[in-house]
């Protein structure tokens, strides 16, 4: 079949990205130049990158023109990585929040970096855990959004919430200590587990959260040295604990002597909801969260409050490690924390959340999943003859990524489900994407 001159173009620029020969950021030319250029009118150069930038390869930006998009291939990634992000892929597996205005923010707060009075401070060693101001903004911040009061030594500022439990469990547990977790949990946590070596014992739950009673008999039977929770919108399941659940789960952690791990790095969807658990026990939790889900997954900008009887472990680990975040990107994080960018953004990401359910609710009626109406994620528990292995390849064929129970499961067998994001798919392709799902899910093996 003939190609357009439309397609032509397209089909060249697009090789041209693929081979690298145009690299991540390049400038493109105008729509004038590459009509000029191609012999076509300036209409189908406009066409050209409408073709482009739907299929995830170029970004416009008003007033600056058109550039290769700067992502990582699907190459980049290792296979044991969740995210999957080709650039024509539809990603249900990781939700990286793009919002409008996000590059407006960055390429702002640069500018007004660049214009601030002490700009060499930010070229200083900062001491490990962040400057004393900067921890204090993250401590206001808690106060006023979380409803959680610390003393601003508490707080350390981590690269995102992964490298605060990683550091939680290097500085206050021991490889062979026994952890216990949600028979599903978030992968990251049992990636830390298993690389420090760390015994981690499941534990059921039931739509509502985890078995409390189970809970208490495991750390009656063994020595529990450390409980991970995620009390408000667990990952992947969505619950979001009662007062009452959490002060049973700080009893058990007392009564056994366990630390408490609260990672609350997607409890802002919540809203306002009971005491978070370091509110309850302060002396024995370690509170872990981030900017990853609200603002931009590629900031690394997460905090750690730890009881001060704690922090000077924490502190030697951070210096033995990374000693800290990079000052300009601490000194941008908290910027939009003590603006109220933060707070902002965290409030759209409730209402977009809540869009997002709503059209999955819409679109996958009729099937049984879990989630939570502000989640971003759901979990698609798949009927019993289907596996998840084989569902997750034919969606992958037809450009769909998602993520399998067996990266949460910490039991020995995984139940056969999927866990979907909702967040990373451009609002008017969700639909589509989760429609794809319900049609693989219901005429498998088709
Ligand atoms: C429950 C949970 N904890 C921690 C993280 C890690 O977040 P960060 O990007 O801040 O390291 C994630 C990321 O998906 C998560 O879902």
């Amino acid at each position: 079949m003939p190609v357009s001159p439309v397609m032509s173009i397209v089909n060249t620029l697009a090789a041209e990205i693929q081979s690298g020969k145009l690299p991540p950021g390049a400038a493109l030319p105008t729509h004038r130049q590459l009509a000029a250029q191609y012999g076509v009118a300036v209409a189908s150069a406009s066409k050209v990158y409408a073709h482009l930038g739907a299929l995830g390869w170029v970004v416009g930006e008003t007033g600056r023109g058109t550039f290769v998009r700067d992502r990582p291939g699907q190459r980049e990634w290792d296979s044991a990585d969740e995210a999957r992000l080709s650039a024509d892929t539809l990603d249900l597996s990781f939700n990286h929040p793009t919002w409008p205005g996000q590059a407006e923010l960055l390429r702002n707060t640069l500018r007004e970096l660049a214009a601030s009075g002490d700009l060499a401070a930010l070229m200083h060693q900062q001491p490990p855990g962040g400057r004393r101001h900067e921890r204090q903004v993250v401590a206001d911040f808690l106060l006023a959004e979380r409803g959680v009061h610390v003393d601003a030594e508490q707080v350390f500022l981590v690269n995102g919430s992964q490298q605060g439990l990683d550091m939680t469990v290097r500085a206050l547990l021991r490889p062979h200590d026994t952890v216990a977790v949600d028979a599903l949990t978030y992968p990251g946590f049992k990636m830390v587990a298993g690389v420090q070596g760390l015994t981690m014992k499941p534990v059921p739950y039931s739509d509502d959260g985890p078995d409390l009673g189970a809970l208490d008999a495991l750390c009656g039977r063994e020595r529990v040295r450390a409980i991970y929770a995620m009390p408000a919108m667990h990952n992947p399941l969505g619950w979001v604990l009662t007062a009452r659940q959490r002060q049973r789960m700080v009893s058990i952690a007392r009564c056994h002597d366990c630390l408490l791990i609260e990672d609350a790095s997607y409890a802002f969807l919540a809203g306002r909801t009971a005491p978070a658990l370091i509110t309850l026990a302060p002396e024995r939790t370690i509170y872990v969260s981030s900017l990853s889900k609200s603002v931009a997954s590629g900031l690394r900008f997460g905090f750690a409050v730890v009881p001060k009887t704690h922090a000077g472990r924490i502190k030697s680990v951070i210096r033995a490690s990374y000693w800290s975040l990079p000052s300009v990107m601490t000194a941008m994080a908290t910027r939009w924390v003590a603006a109220g960018v933060v707070a902002e953004r965290e409030k759209a990401q409730r209402a977009d959340a809540r869009r997002r359910q709503k059209i999955a609710q819409d679109v996958l009626a009729g099937m049984e999943f879990m989630a939570h109406p502000n989640s971003l994620f759901l979990w698609l528990p798949l009927p019993q003859d289907l596996r998840m292995d084989r569902i997750a390849t034919a969606l992958a064929e037809h450009g769909i990524a998602v993520s399998k129970a067996e990266a949460y499961a910490t039991t020995r067998h995984a139940p056969h489900a999927l866990r979907l994001g909702l967040s990373s798919v451009p609002a008017d392709l969700l639909a589509t994407a989760l429609l794809r799902v319900r049609h693989t899910v219901e005429q498998f093996p088709i």
